[in-house]
Parts: structure tokens; C-alpha cells; sequence
């Protein structure tokens, strides 16, 4: 990677250091030309867990890049990594020396969510473009800190969503803001799931022991705590590491609403939650709803259960005067609405003379004429399908895209934070039972 004085990187640390200049934080910063698709792009992969080895496989299927590093606190990960990449990726003992290493570009990290902060922000300071899971941050403070390197550093970082990288969500994007739902004023999204693998009871391999798991390079500033399998292998189900249903899922629903409706942050956030089943497993809520109050006008209800799957998952309801855009993982349907207005049973109840001179009034008859009565089903529905690659394969070539041209990604450190935000401040509210207010100016919960 070069910059305007044709020197890259590394070079410039090098000369920098070789003349006895001390390179400080400050003087991170670089204005980079844009690089060739050609260009190979060295990844460092920082914890290779199951999210890291479907991250692995969409770098294999990107071109143009190759894994050159990775480090893990469980060997077994390692060894599946070192299989994966055909031992061509080197075996780091700890982050900190991926990030040393200046044959590295560019480093995923997919570690439990109270390492993201610390992991991104050295990462972006050893001059690396960061692609970072979701949800950016364990607390609403961190998200302030992250985009500040960021800034500083003048490096790319692009969070974990992967659906806002669909055309599903970008046609959903262009139907909302055509004007074809009319006035918004309701959404509602929900992620649910019934099973002990949807509720993060993920089967613990057999070879986990002391000797196989790294237990402290896994607790980092979490409370220190005697090794535990099962923390270090279902972490989101403990408040130490992760916010449970919240960071976990409603953050990629906040992810795409933020997008659809442009919007930054909720100016009030209200929630409630319950432990309800999976009680011997976890400290988090296995049941949480949340309604938050956008100042351009409309309202969200979030909704999830580990109780109860329906017929999916979950999914977004976006509702207009003009029609409802149902948007799930793979289609997008737009229903428009039929209104009609019936006040038969109302007037049905006055005088005849009154009823039969209402029916004949002209304004009443624009609206209420046993025409408009009959319903009209499915009149007007649009349906679209997803197509395209995969969701994470186009999410991390949007990624090394960005590398290359130096734009900043959709997803990026702002809009990782509010989104992140959103599912702290659903934390918050359901923690203090109470309503908790936005902070636009400083981006952050009020106090
Ligand atoms: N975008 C998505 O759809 C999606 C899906 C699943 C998970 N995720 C996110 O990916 C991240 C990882 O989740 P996961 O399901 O892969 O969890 P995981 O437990 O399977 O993987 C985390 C890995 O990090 C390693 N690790 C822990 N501390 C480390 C350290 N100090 N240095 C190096 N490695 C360390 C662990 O050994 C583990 O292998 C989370 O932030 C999660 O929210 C995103």
C-alpha cells in the first residue's frame, strides 16, 4: 500500500525509526492512494471460532486475498484453521504478534465480544484494516474510542452485519425511500429461535481441557474466574462477555433498520425481559422486547424469544399508510394496503332519513360506496427473492473493496457503534427497569 510519496507502510515506520523519530499515535494517520485489484491483500485472522471459519472460507472465495496468519485460544480451532488454508497460514501464539507482523495488511477479528475494543483499536494503531463481527462493542462507551482510531489512523474498518451487504436489503432500502409505503411510523423486527444450539448451548468439544484451551488469553479484563468449558465455549450466555439476545441478534435487526430508514439512533429506548427457560445455561435473558422512539418519526418494537420459532426466524414488518415491506433473510414482499373506509355499522344505527341522505352526500361517496367495500386480497403484492452470492462472501469482498479504493465501508465504525448501541441501551432499560435516552451530540446513553 502507497502513499502520495510513493513509500508504503512499512517503509515509512522503518525510515522513521531508523532516523531516531519517535512515531506516536498522532502521527498515524496516512493519506493513501488507492491500491490495484491486483494487489494481494495479506490477512491476519485474530480467533478462528466458528464464525472465523465461515469469515475463512468467504476469504478463500474472495480473490485476492490470502490468510497468512492466525491465532486462536483453543488449539483445536488452530488445527482446523492450519487444514483449512492447507497449512499455509502461520500459527501466531498471540494477537499482539500478528499485529506486528508488517507482512499483514488486514486482520479479522472474531473473538467473544469483550476483546472487540481492545483487538480493534491496536489493530487499526499497527496501521491494519480492520474487519470486525458484529457487534462492535460490549459497552456503549467503547464505540466513541473505536471511531476516534479510526479517524486517526485514516485506516478502512468495517463491522460484521453481513445482510446490509444483500440486494435483498438494498432493494428493501430503495422501495422505503421511493415513498411507496407512504408515511412509516411502525416497524417491527424480531429474531427467535427453539432450540439449545439456537440458545448458544453449542457442544463442547472433547479435547477441552486446561491444556488445550488458553483460559486467561480468553478472560483478558473480564472478572477472573477458575476455568470454565462452559463460558469459554458459550460465552453470549454471560453478561461477562457478551449482552446477550440483544448483542447477539438485535444488533444485525438495528444494523439493517438503520439503514432502510437512514436513521442514527433511537432518542428514547424502552425494554423488558425475562429468564424464562434455559435457566441453568446462562445469566442473560432468554426473552427480551424493546420499543424505541426515532426523532424522524417513527417507532420499533424488537422482539426475541428462545421459546418459540414460528414459521422463521424473524424478520422486519415495515409499515406505511401505503402498504407493509415484509423483508426476511432471502425475500422482500410489499403488500399495499387497501383501505376503504365501512361506517355501514354506524350509520346503520341513525334514522333511516340520515343514513339514506348520507350514502348520497358526494364526499362520503368518493370514499364509502359498496365497491371500495369488497376485499380486494393480494391485489398490488410484489415479491422479490435474493440473489447474488452469499451474504458473508459479499460482505467481506465489499470489505476488501474499500481496502483497495480507501472508501469507508457501509458498515462502518459509526454506524457499528449505534447499532451496537441500540442493543446496549435495551440492556440498560431491561437492567435499571426505567426509559434511557439518547445522547446525539456525544453518541452516547444520557446521563
Ligand atoms: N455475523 C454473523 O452472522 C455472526 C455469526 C456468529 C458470530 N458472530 C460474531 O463473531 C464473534 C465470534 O463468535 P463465534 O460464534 O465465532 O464464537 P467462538 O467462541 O466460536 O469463537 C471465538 C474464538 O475466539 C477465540 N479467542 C478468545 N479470546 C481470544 C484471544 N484473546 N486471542 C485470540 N483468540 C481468542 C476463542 O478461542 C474462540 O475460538 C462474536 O463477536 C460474534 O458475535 C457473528
Amino acid at each position: 500500500m502507497r502513499n502520495r510519496q510513493g513509500i508504503n507502510r512499512r517503509e515509512f515506520m522503518q525510515r522513521t525509526t531508523a532516523m531516531g523519530l519517535a512515531v506516536g499515535a498522532s502521527d498515524l494517520a496516512f493519506a493513501e492512494e488507492p491500491r490495484s485489484v491486483n494487489d494481494k491483500i495479506n490477512v491476519g485472522m485474530i480467533g478462528v471460532g466458528a464464525r472465523a471459519h465461515e469469515l475463512l472460507q468467504a476469504i478463500q472465495a474472495a480473490s485476492g486475498a490470502e490468510i497468512v496468519g492466525v491465532c486462536d485460544a483453543y488449539k483445536g480451532r488452530l488445527e482446523r484453521a492450519a487444514e483449512r488454508t492447507s497449512g499455509r497460514a502461520r500459527i501466531y501464539p498471540d494477537y499482539r504478534e500478528i499485529l506486528a507482523d508488517k507482512r499483514i495488511d488486514t486482520v479479522f477479528i472474531a473473538t467473544p465480544d469483550h476483546w472487540h475494543k481492545t483487538m480493534a483499536i491496536e489493530a487499526l494503531e499497527a496501521g491494519k484494516d480492520v474487519y470486525i463481527e458484529k457487534p462492535l462493542t460490549y459497552a456503549i462507551e467503547e464505540g466513541p474510542a473505536i471511531i476516534a482510531a479510526v479517524r486517526k489512523t485514516n485506516r478502512i474498518l468495517q463491522v460484521g452485519s453481513q445482510g446490509i451487504s444483500t440486494k435483498i436489503q438494498h432493494k428493501a432500502k430503495e422501495v422505503i425511500q421511493s415513498g411507496k409505503l407512504g408515511q412509516v411510523t411502525m416497524i417491527r423486527a424480531s429474531y427467535n429461535r427453539n432450540s439449545a444450539s439456537g440458545a448458544w448451548i453449542y457442544p463442547i468439544p472433547p479435547d477441552a481441557s486446561p491444556q488445550t484451551v488458553d483460559w486467561e488469553k480468553f478472560l483478558g479484563s473480564a472478572p477472573k474466574r477458575p476455568y470454565d468449558p462452559a463460558r469459554f465455549f458459550r460465552w453470549r450466555c454471560y453478561w461477562d462477555y457478551s449482552g446477550g439476545n440483544s448483542t447477539d441478534l438485535f444488533v444485525h435487526l438495528m444494523t439493517t433498520i438503520h439503514f432502510l430508514m437512514n436513521a442514527k439512533a433511537p432518542q428514547t429506548t424502552v425494554a423488558n425481559g425475562a429468564l424464562y427457560r434455559w435457566k441453568d445455561s446462562r445469566d442473560v435473558p432468554d426473552t427480551i422486547n424493546a420499543i424505541l422512539e426515532y426523532p424522524e418519526g417513527f417507532m420499533v418494537t424488537l422482539s426475541s424469544t428462545f421459546n418459540n420459532q414460528g414459521t422463521s426466524e424473524g424478520g422486519f414488518q415495515i409499515l406505511g399508510t401505503e402498504g407493509s415491506l415484509i423483508l426476511g433473510d432471502s425475500t422482500l414482499t410489499f403488500q399495499p394496503e387497501n383501505i376503504h373506509e365501512d361506517n355501514r355499522w354506524i350509520v346503520e344505527s341513525w334514522p333511516r332519513a340520515l343514513e339514506e341522505a348520507y350514502y348520497k352526500d358526494p364526499k362520503v361517496r368518493k370514499t364509502e360506496l359498496p365497491s371500495s367495500w369488497e376485499p380486494r386480497v393480494n391485489q398490488g403484492m410484489e415479491r422479490w427473492e435474493q440473489e447474488g452470492k452469499e451474504s458473508t462472501l459479499q460482505h467481506v469482498e465489499h470489505f476488501f473493496d474499500c481496502v483497495r479504493t480507501r472508501k469507508q465501508p457501509v458498515e462502518d465504525a459509526l454506524t457499528g457503534h449505534r447499532a451496537a448501541a441500540v442493543a446496549h441501551l435495551v440492556n440498560l432499560s431491561y437492567k435499571q427497569k426505567k426509559m434511557v435516552h439518547w445522547d446525539f451530540a456525544k453518541e452516547t446513553v444520557k446521563t
